[in-house]
């Protein structure tokens, strides 16, 4: 309900401004963030180590494998890859649970192996970010296991622990304490699953009745901090490019009063300046208006608009929070007003700080290809590259890998997680390509159907899916008006209404973006304060769309979109 009235709410400023022809001005006066030059018109794509490619032929991805496909991540025009956890680890969250920082997991090589992956894809002009996960850490991590013991040590305070094991705790934490584990009289707190221990970055407002809640500036918690800066040093100074940090917004406990989460962050952000200063920090807070006073950019994924615009099978819509009407399907149900809502509540408050990411799929969520046609996701993908930011795309996306169901739901990755993290499909033939193992041996099993798509095969067609995403990618390249940076102005957005429409623009250029995801065909009117000799379209499908005075009218066929290019 809260959520209807406030989209509602949005809708009626959006339609007004609409149709009372007060429409905001298309203009070009961009500022630009302070975000490493290269970002600017940078295309991600996001490579998951264990099911990329297997070059030993033990089932599972390694280093070395991706660094025998970089020419092809390179042949898309990504020129940089966002790399899922590769250290060492027990595995119950598929390497989100770290074991030793400063170790490549031998299942995927050697830390020689990931000093290579940085130099050869530096050699192709491809930039490498890693994953910091270090809200918590696994279970078996040394400092974990000495923290367990009954003996107080240097670790005792490096996680949060209550002082008596009988003691459950109540209120915000209630269900984040987990008894009975070590020597130890006292339950420790986890950040994610229960074998996923947080490290101990203090509470905002320390319960002075409870001892063990430690202030943030407490010696301890300070000298964790010192370690976890060196472990982002030690990457760094190897070859990679920046990071993408987990949970980044999950540190400090309770109320962060003092923004000693933003703090910390920030502190990372002044080693960037002083010492890496092209290094690019992304966040998953979800959360753009604190995010961005640390990161150059935050993925705002993790929210319902998100789930509901891009998701037909998201974590809302499996646990019955949600009806489940993506905008993107053709049953033309979706609500892009709702999204826009909450999208340009955080646009219009950081747009000159920084990024915000919309991801095209990741490991956490199901692909975007569950019962949908090479057109349908080709608007989904026309969309990500002609919004503000930057465009990650996840491996496999580009080709239409599907959604698998009944998946083995392996190292933590209960549906939908595992669907979307079976291997790269690289070829018809055995395992797709993507590994000499025995079927039964694979990380997750391949798809089998006999339409799974394959890179070989859209390579060689030029309407496949692939060959589409590369002609969007190099439009993100080239123009001007896409760049990261450049203004997002929507022009025609309606509650439970197709088509969208929006502008970009950055300096004197603009680009006209329409998109029908719906079957049935749609038309729009709407203020349009540029003028202009001609509409050169850029990609997608010509349609009937002109202007009369200050009016732009266009009739828009059934799945279909196109972007402009306002000459
Ligand atoms: C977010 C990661 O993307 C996800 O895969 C992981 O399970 C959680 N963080 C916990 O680390």
């Amino acid at each position: 309900m809260i959520k209807k009235l406030a989209a509602i709410g949005f809708f009626l400023s959006l339609v007004t401004s609409l149709t009372l022809g007060q429409v905001q001005e298309i203009t070009g006066n961009c500022s630009i963030p302070d975000a490493p030059e290269w970002t600017r018109h940078a295309v991600f794509y996001q490579i998951y180590p264990q099911t990329f490619n297997d070059s030993n032929g033990d089932g599972i991805g390694d280093l070395n494998g991706i660094i025998q496909k970089l020419d092809y991540v390179k042949s898309l025009g990504a020129n940089a890859i966002w790399l899922n956890p590769f250290f060492d680890s027990p595995f119950n969250d598929a390497g989100y649970d770290v074991r030793d920082y400063y170790k490549v997991a031998p299942r995927y090589g050697t830390n020689d192996d990931a000093k290579r992956l940085f130099e050869e894809a530096h050699r192709r002009r491809i930039k490498v970010i890693f994953d910091y996960v270090i809200t918590y850490t696994a279970i078996d991590h040394p400092w974990f296991v000495e923290s367990c013991k009954q003996q107080p040590n240097k670790y005792t305070n490096w996680y949060v622990w209550n002082d008596n094991v009988w003691k459950m705790e109540e209120g915000e934490f209630a269900n984040r304490f987990i008894q009975g584990y070590g020597h130890r009289n006292g339950n420790f707190m986890r950040n994610f699953y229960w074998s996923q221990p947080a490290l101990n970055f203090g509470f905002g407002q320390p319960d002075t009745n409870k001892k063990w809640q430690l202030p943030t500036n407490h010696p301890d918690v300070l000298a964790m901090r010192e370690e976890l800066k060196k472990i982002f040093c030690y990457w760094m100074d190897m070859g990679a490019d920046g990071i993408r940090a987990d949970m980044a917004g999950a540190l400090v406990k309770g109320s962060d009063v003092n923004g000693d989460t933003k703090k910390f962050w920030q502190e990372i952000r002044q080693i960037v300046r002083e010492k890496y200063p092209q290094a690019f920090m992304v966040s998953e807070w979800s959360y753009p208006k604190d995010a961005l006073d640390a990161f150059h950019a935050d993925f705002f994924h993790w929210f319902d608009g998100y789930n509901d615009l891009m998701q037909k099978e998201s974590w809302r819509i499996l646990n019955g929070f949600s009806e489940g009407h993506s905008y993107f399907d053709k049953e033309g149900k979706g609500n892009i007003a709702y999204f826009l809502s909450k999208y340009m509540d955080q646009y219009n408050a950081t747009k000159s700080k920084g990024y915000i990411l919309l991801p095209m799929g990741n490991h956490d969520n199901a692909r975007m290809n569950v019962q949908r046609t090479t057109d349908d996701l080709e608007i989904i993908m026309a969309f990500g590259m002609t919004i503000p930011g930057i465009p990650f795309i996840y491996y496999g996306n580009e080709i239409g890998m599907k959604e698998l169901s009944d998946m083995p739901q392996i190292e933590g990755a209960y549906k939908p997680r595992a669907g979307a993290r079976t291997p790269m499909q690289w070829t018809s033939g055995r395992n797709c390509g993507f590994s000499t193992a025995d079927f039964s041996k694979l990380y997750l099993p391949v798809d089998t159907s006999i339409d799974a798509p394959n890179v070989a095969s859209e390579e060689n067609d030029p309407s496949s899916l692939l060959n589409r995403v590369k002609k969007l990618i190099q439009l993100k390249h080239t123009e001007p008006a896409l760049a990261a940076y450049a203004e997002f102005v929507p022009l025609y957005a309606k509650e439970n209404s197709y088509p969208f429409v929006y502008a970009r623009a950055n300096g004197k250029e603009v680009i006209l973006v329409v998109l029908n995801p719906s079957a049935q065909a749609s038309s729009a009117e709407f203020n349009f304060n540029i003028s202009y000799k001609k509409l050169q379209l850029l990609a997608g499908k010509e349609m009937n769309i002109g202007k009369k005075e200050k009016t732009m009218k266009c009739e828009v066929p059934g799945i279909s979109f196109a972007v402009y290019k306002v000459k």
